[in-house]
């Protein structure tokens, strides 16, 4: 039982480091996602901007934030693609 609980603690880690140090995704891949979910039908009125989201990470869980609530049925992956070809884009965050 201890045993698990650590190996639970350790995944928590793990995936709290991968999100902190996100590597960027594919822009094409997230180019033709974007396209295809309408994003800019909200999005042109509503125009992406680095006042709202102040960094790289914030702009991921932006893009997983209307993944989410629209249904859109994005993985992981194609939400960071998204979250990469909208930083080359609009933001323009340096990713390490
Ligand atoms: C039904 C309208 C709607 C659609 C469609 C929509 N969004 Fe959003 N989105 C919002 C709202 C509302 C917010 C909240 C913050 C705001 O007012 O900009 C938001 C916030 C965001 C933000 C952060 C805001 C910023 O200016 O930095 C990002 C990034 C984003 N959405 C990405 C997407 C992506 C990617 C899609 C396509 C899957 C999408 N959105 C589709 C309504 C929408």
């Amino acid at each position: 039982m201890k045993r698990a609980l650590t190996l639970i603690g350790a995944s928590i880690l793990l995936a709290s480091t991968t999100q902190l140090h996100a590597q960027s995704g594919d822009p094409r891949a997230g180019e033709s996602l974007h396209k295809e979910a309408n994003c800019l039908s909200c999005h042109t009125a509503n125009p992406y901007s680095t006042a709202k989201t102040p960094s790289f990470e914030r702009l991921i869980a932006a893009v997983s934030f209307c993944n989410v609530n629209l249904n859109t049925g994005w993985f992981e992956d194609e939400v960071l693609d998204v979250a990469t070809y909208l930083n080359e884009k609009y933001y323009k965050y340096v990713i390490e």
